[in-house]
């Protein structure tokens, strides 16, 4: 096995919630509490959960674009801070939800492409224009639109001038954060084809964040699933989807379509998901969970391998895990 690319340790990211603007902290909101991971090189890691489970919080911390309050992150063996050379920060790119926001509307497609390689000086100026060409016509944007303003295209040709300006510093790792979601169906096929075809291309790996199951399913080698800021089941994809080991993947999963279009039984998840500046006691699924014994809302459990390249945080993993 090769070395991780990207190694997370015991990453939190605690929120103080004030009452006022100046008021004294009131409570704590515990966005991402105690998540370690590992990316290969070339590896496709999705992270999957509900609403407001910590996926962006997480994505932003560990590029320190927000500071953690605990924990590490190594970028091929060299610890990312805010004190990270350019070169580590340029490894690390990450292309958010919104194609229509997250383009500066009065910049030309070719500037906002041409932006990073200027702010990090990777080509002499003179190459510039060549190499923006190159990454609009590999995205699939016809480099002669590179004088065009961003509301002149489409929202998936949007998202691919957003992998086009992301890729533009050659990064080795692209976290893509619902960078599918706002698309319509068949458009996000064309651009999970395409995320595909660099990956294929550059041996990139990526961190696929969504709330949505069967699109990360589609691109992952290996799957985390959230709930409340923390890692509650961990697996490759394949055999997470075929026997989720943890309550709260096995409701998920279960209104997801299945491969053949219809809809398996529909397990309903009880509630919403608890706030974060009061999560339950125990298992924080425990109030939701059809599984739930008195234990659970006693003992918090921890996150424990359960088989092959797997880890889940239920007292129960084991039976879940060897039930047929
Ligand atoms: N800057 C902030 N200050 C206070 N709370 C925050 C801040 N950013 C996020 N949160 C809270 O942290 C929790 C996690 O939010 P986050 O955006 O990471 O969730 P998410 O899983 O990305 O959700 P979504 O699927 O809706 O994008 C939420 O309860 C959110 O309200
Ligand atoms: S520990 Fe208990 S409440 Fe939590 S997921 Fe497992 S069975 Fe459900
Ligand atoms: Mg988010």
């Amino acid at each position: 096995m090769t070395e991780p690319i990207l190694r997370v340790h015991e990453l939190t990211k605690h929120f103080p919630i004030r009452r006022g603007l100046f008021g004294r902290a009131s409570a704590t909101l515990r966005a991402v509490d105690g998540v370690s991971f590992d990316v290969h090189p070339g590896e496709t890691v999705g992270i999957v959960g509900e609403s407001g489970c910590g996926k962006s919080t997480l994505a932003r911390t560990l590029m320190w674009l927000d500071e953690p309050t605990s924990g590490s992150v190594t970028f091929d063996g060299q610890p990312v801070s805010s004190g990270a050379t350019d070169l580590l920060r340029r490894q690390m790119q990450i292309v958010f939800q919104d194609p229509y926001t997250s383009l500066p509307p009065r910049m030309t497609i070719g500037d906002i492409v041409a932006d990073p390689i200027r702010i990090h000086g990777t080509h002499p100026e003179s190459e510039i224009r060549s190499q923006v060409n190159r990454l609009l016509t590999e995205v699939g944007v016809s480099a002669q639109r590179a004088g065009q303003y961003p509301f002149q295209f489409s929202g998936g040709q949007r998202q691919r001038i957003g992998i086009a300006r992301a890729l533009a510093i050659e990064p080795r790792l692209l976290i893509l954060d619902e960078a599918v979601s706002a698309l319509d169906v068949s458009v996000q096929g064309q651009i999970l084809n395409l995320l595909q075809d660099l990956q294929d291309q550059h041996g990139l790996a990526y961190l696929f964040i969504s709330h949505d199951l069967g699109v990360v399913r589609y691109l992952s080698d290996r799957v985390l699933v959230m709930y409340l800021g923390k890692i509650v089941e961990e697996g490759p994809a394949e055999a997470l989807y075929a026997k989720p080991h943890h309550p709260y993947t096995q409701a998920l999963l279960s209104a997801v379509p299945t491969l053949r279009g219809r809809r398996s039984e529909r397990v309903r998840l009880r509630g919403e998901p608890p706030k974060p500046t009061s999560p339950p006691s125990g298992c924080a699924f425990h109030p939701r969970c059809p599984m739930a014994q008195p234990i659970c809302a006693k003992e918090t459990p921890l996150l424990l391998p359960s088989g092959p390249g797997r880890r889940s945080a239920c007292h129960f993993s084991g039976q879940l895990a060897g039930n047929g």
